[in-house]
């Protein structure tokens, strides 16, 4: 049957391709999705046998079923699935174009949907596998000017919660990871499309806000390729983690807003406790 094989989509570039070059020097096998796959030909060249690059939409179900299903074919087992694509949509709720909204959750979480439709059946057949869902510490938190990007990465969260507990008696683990800033060409990609100036003056202060974080591209305190060995030392894990945040930002601020729920739960819990039926015991 030969190594393990890895299933990681948006590999061309970021994390996906630094992911793709740690699991193929771990001895693994990969399946990479990518809609350009010149920048994974090196890696192709250097691994003709355990890089298969697969040129697909991830957005079209039917297609990316039938690519899928080919390669996991070719290879004879799939192992671990790593959704990775995704991109931000960002600016002020109210200035966005409901299109665009759309396609936000079309990449960032209904792509994501359309992988497991395909990938599951492989790992419960094998009744084992591992589903890595690349959500965000956005996953966790929200900040003005991002509400489409919390949106959709609080969306895949929702569904990995409750889709780990009807796997885990499968046999298959799920864990959610949420990096923090990663020293990538997410936040160009992200601020390259902002609009240059506030459809409405009200939003002037989330538009400086969101200029002043596009302006520390190249800063983020995130390295991919120390991402992507934590990925594959995730994967080894027996007990691995529901969540598991990236980066000492995405620790931090993760934990600043778990405490802050927890304080305003508490601070509110009397009013919250007083709805319950007189007769509910
Ligand atoms: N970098 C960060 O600061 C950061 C922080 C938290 C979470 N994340 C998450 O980490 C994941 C990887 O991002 P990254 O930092 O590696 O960013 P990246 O360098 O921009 O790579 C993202 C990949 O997603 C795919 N993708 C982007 N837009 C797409 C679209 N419209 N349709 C289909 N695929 C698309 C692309 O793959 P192909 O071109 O190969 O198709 C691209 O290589 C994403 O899910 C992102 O939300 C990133």
């Amino acid at each position: 049957m030969g190594s393990r094989v890895w299933l990681v989509t948006g590999a061309s570039g970021g994390l996906g391709r630094a992911l793709v070059g740690e699991v193929l020097g771990s001895g693994a096998r990969v399946i990479a999705t990518t809609r350009d796959g010149a920048p994974l030909r090196p890696l192709s060249a250097a691994f003709p046998e355990r890089l298969r690059t697969v040129r697909v939409d991830i957005t079209d179900a039917g297609t990316l079923r039938r690519v899928l299903d080919d390669a996991v074919a070719g290879f004879g087992r799939l192992d671990v699935v790593v959704n990775n694509a995704g991109y931000a949509l960002a600016g002020p709720f109210e200035e966005l174009d409901d299109t665009e909204l759309r396609a936000q959750f079309e990449v960032n979480f209904f792509a994501a949907v359309n992988v497991l439709r395909a990938a599951l059946p492989h790992l419960r057949a094998a009744k084992a596998g591992r589903v890595l869902q690349i959500s965000s510490l956005a996953g966790q938190t929200g900040a003005a000017g991002m509400s489409a990007y919390t949106a959709s990465k609080h969306a895949l969260e929702g569904l990995s919660v409750s889709l780990a507990a009807e796997l885990a008696p499968l046999g298959i683990r799920t864990t959610i990871v949420e990096p923090g800033a990663a020293r990538t060409a997410f936040r160009a990609n992200w601020a390259s499309r902002l609009p240059a100036g506030a459809a409405h003056p009200d939003y002037l202060p989330v538009h400086d806000a969101l200029a002043r974080t596009a302006g520390g591209a190249g800063e983020q305190v995130g390295d991919p390729v120390r991402m992507a060995r934590a990925l594959v030392a995730l994967a080894d894990m027996p007990s691995p983690p529901l969540r598991l945040p990236l980066g000492s930002d995405a620790l931090t601020g993760i934990e600043n807003a778990l405490g802050d729920q927890l304080e305003e739960l508490r601070r509110f819990a009397t009013l919250s406790a007083s709805t319950d039926h007189p007769k509910a015991t």
